[in-house]
């Protein structure tokens, strides 16, 4: 097969064939025979007959094959000024330890082991080590607070916590281990130990009993070996954030997991065994799960590991010395990367400094990438420049421009076709097809591609009715847009309460819970505004309550601390305005559409339905002040 069409058709239309070619590229300890299984309504198991281990995939296998002494990781750390190489061999030999380390300490198949931990070789190590003996891990973005880890510790139920002292961000040392203290201090449910990586910047102490060291533990530990699992069992739980305080923790599998992920590599990212491939996202979100740590392994690539920032960390060059001096093959960012590079460095003569010849192609994915930005860096670095869709749910993208298979036509705005795998409709709200170039709700039609969500952790019911019930037959994702003549998807935001700032998915819903606990608070609503730099910042509206005593700056004080407090610094809540009445219709429902419009300077199409268009005057005041 040579072309997209090829490849999209036949996914389309020998599923099972196409599917079961690109498992048995992979090495299973027992083979699947049969690729789909319909396992209830609207329910679906990729490869159920097969056993694998994805770390076994992932390392022990390319050590076998040769690659012993090629780089599999290259952690990369301007904050703490260190380059480290670990071959495949070195990499296995530490997970091997780490996995023996977690076995002493109880851990087998099926258990949940929380990772909570900044960007250094042992979060990877912890991950492979925890799917090595066929446990869960849920790894925990550092960025986010103690409450927000609390909540992931008592949904989750981890047998031990993994974590570190620190995380270093630009110029300065963030106490991860207070952070870890404190979310167990709140959560109900308690580990029966932590095991913490000590790092020099800030040694931490040690809660004796409970704590254990990570560098002790794993000089001493029996190396464990690789657990068979079954190709649905559980690999992890990653949480996202939904329309409620409480994030979902979406279930992922093995075996369809690895297979989508090596496929993408190849067909999607046109890489092979060898190539280096550089992700700059973090391990907490999916991005890193997929594409700093599990795609690239199973592939046998090399995967750089960067603690540090697109900018600052020193300069708007860090990208291209790393593309140089690794000779990377692909570039993956999220836009708002490319922004704060443009903003600093808006002639990229920065990038002239470095030879980019290695470097093949750059994909954006995480939040819209914007015709200025695509622009941009199709202009400056002269390679071609990919946006692809796709969400913490489906694991890998949904659509994108298969680079590794035949290169389209590009269409700035449009996150381009549709992966083999996954048939996309457009749907009005009643669930009826709307045609080419029209806008509405973007659904997938069931089964779901192999590695994505097969459930939400502990919440059947809120898989069913957050993703499954609102059009029946398809998966919907949440996202609004279209789909023009020559078949390019357009991603154009969410329809519900999820925003995206500088590539991080939040939850407007649940600042709104947070902001609605404070004593002065009548009512009040989160929208996302647009923002040049991070795509969107969280923007709070409030109504007082009658006789409060408070100025409205120390109000808004108070709520961004508290937002700040209970999610975290990368929820980037800075602005709270107090406003009379929010708009509202005549059934009482939030007119937050109009708010968004007002606040984006967009020309707002007031509804018929409002009921009381007057509120608007003080709204407008106060959203220009
Ligand atoms: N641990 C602890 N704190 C963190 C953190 C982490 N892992 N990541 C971010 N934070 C904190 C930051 O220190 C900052 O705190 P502050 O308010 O005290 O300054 C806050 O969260 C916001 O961080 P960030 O969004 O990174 O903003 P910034 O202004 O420091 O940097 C960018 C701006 C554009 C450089 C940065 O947002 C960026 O690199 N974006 C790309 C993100 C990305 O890769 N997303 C992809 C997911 S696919
Ligand atoms: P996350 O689950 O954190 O990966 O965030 C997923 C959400 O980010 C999607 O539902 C979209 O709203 C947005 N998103 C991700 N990639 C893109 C893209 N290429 N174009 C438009 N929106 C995107």
């Amino acid at each position: 097969m040579t072309t997209y069409r090829e490849h999209y058709q036949s996914a389309m239309t020998e599923p099972e064939q196409f599917w079961l070619h690109q498992a048995h590229r992979l090495p299973w300890f027992q083979p699947p025979k049969q690729a789909l299984q319909q396992t209830g309504e609207n329910r679906y198991s990729w490869f159920a007959d097969g056993q694998l281990n994805c770390c076994y995939m992932a390392l022990d296998y390319h050590v076998a094959q040769g690659r012993a002494e090629q780089a599999a990781l290259i952690y990369d750390s301007p904050v703490t000024n260190t380059q480290q190489h670990f071959s495949y061999q070195q990499l296995l030999q530490e997970v091997r330890q780490c996995a023996g380390t977690l076995k002493s300490l109880g851990v087998g198949k099926g258990d949940r082991v929380v990772i909570y931990m900044p960007m250094i070789p042992e979060a990877v190590i912890a991950m492979l080590a925890v799917a090595r003996l066929g446990a869960i891990h849920s790894v925990v973005f550092g960025g986010f607070a103690a409450h927000e880890l609390a909540i992931r510790i008592d949904d989750a139920t981890p047998k031990v916590v993994i974590s570190a002292s620190c995380g270093i961000e630009v110029n300065k040392v963030i106490a991860y281990k207070p952070l870890l203290d404190k979310a167990l201090a709140l959560a109900e449910h308690q580990p029966d130990f932590t095991l913490i990586v000590q790092r020099s910047q800030l040694p931490v102490e040690l809660v004796e009993g409970r704590d254990i060291d990570w560098h002790d533990a794993l000089q001493q530990a029996c190396p464990a070996e690789c657990v068979a699992v079954a190709s649905d069992d559980p690999l992890y739980i990653l949480y996202t954030s939904g329309t409620t305080g409480k994030p979902k923790g979406v279930v992922r599998d093995h075996g369809g997991y690895a297979v989508a992920l090596n496929y993408s590599m190849e067909a999607i990212y046109g890489v092979k065994a060898g190539d280096v491939f550089f992700a700059a996202s973090d391990v907490g979100w999916v991005v890193g799960h997929s594409y700093i740590v599990y795609g690239p392994l199973l592939a046998g690539c090399t995967t750089v590991l960067y603690e540090g920032k697109p900018i600052m960390t020193p300069d708007a060059g860090a990208f291209w010395r790393i593309c140089q001096q690794y000779q990377v093959k692909v570039l993956f960012a999220a836009p708002t990367a490319f922004r704060a590079i443009r903003k600093d460095d808006p002639e990229a003569s920065l990038l002239q400094q470095y030879d980019l010849t290695a470097l093949q192609s750059i994909f954006m994915a995480g939040e819209r990438l914007d015709p200025s930005t695509y622009e941009w860096t199709t202009e400056k670095t002269g390679k071609p420049v990919v946006d692809h869709w796709w969400q913490t749910e489906s694991g890998w993208p949904i659509c994108a421009n298969l680079m590794g298979v035949e290169a389209l036509p590009v269409k700035p705005g449009s996150s381009s076709v549709p992966v083999p795998g996954y048939c996309i409709q457009v749907l009005d709200d009643s669930g009826q097809p709307l045609p080419a170039n029209q806008q509405g709700n973007i659904a997938i039609k069931l089964p779901l591609a192999p590695g994505c969500l097969q459930t939400i952790w502990g919440n059947e019911a809120r898989f069913e009715a957050g993703y499954l019930s609102t059009f029946p037959g398809y998966y919907s994702s949440g996202d609004g847009g279209y789909i023009d003549d020559d078949g390019y998807v357009f991603i154009m935001g969410r329809t519900d309460d999820v925003i995206n700032v500088a590539g991080h998915r939040l939850s407007t819903g649940e600042m709104e819970e947070i902001i609605a606990r404070h004593p002065a608070v009548a009512e009040c609503c989160v929208i996302g505004v647009s923002d040049e730099l991070k795509g969107q910042l969280p923007l709070g509206l409030v109504v007082m309550k009658n006789g409060v005593q408070l100025s409205a700056e120390q109000l808004e004080q108070e709520l961004v601390a508290m937002v700040r407090e209970d999610i975290g610094a990368v929820a980037c809540f800075k602005q709270a305005k107090v406003v009379e009445k929010l708009p509202k219709t005549r059934s009482g429902k939030i007119l937050r559409k109009l708010l968004r419009d007002v606040a984006d300077d967009k020309d707002p199409q007031i509804p018929s339905t409002i009921e009381d268009p007057s509120c608007l005057d003080d709204i407008y005041t106060q959203l220009k002040a």
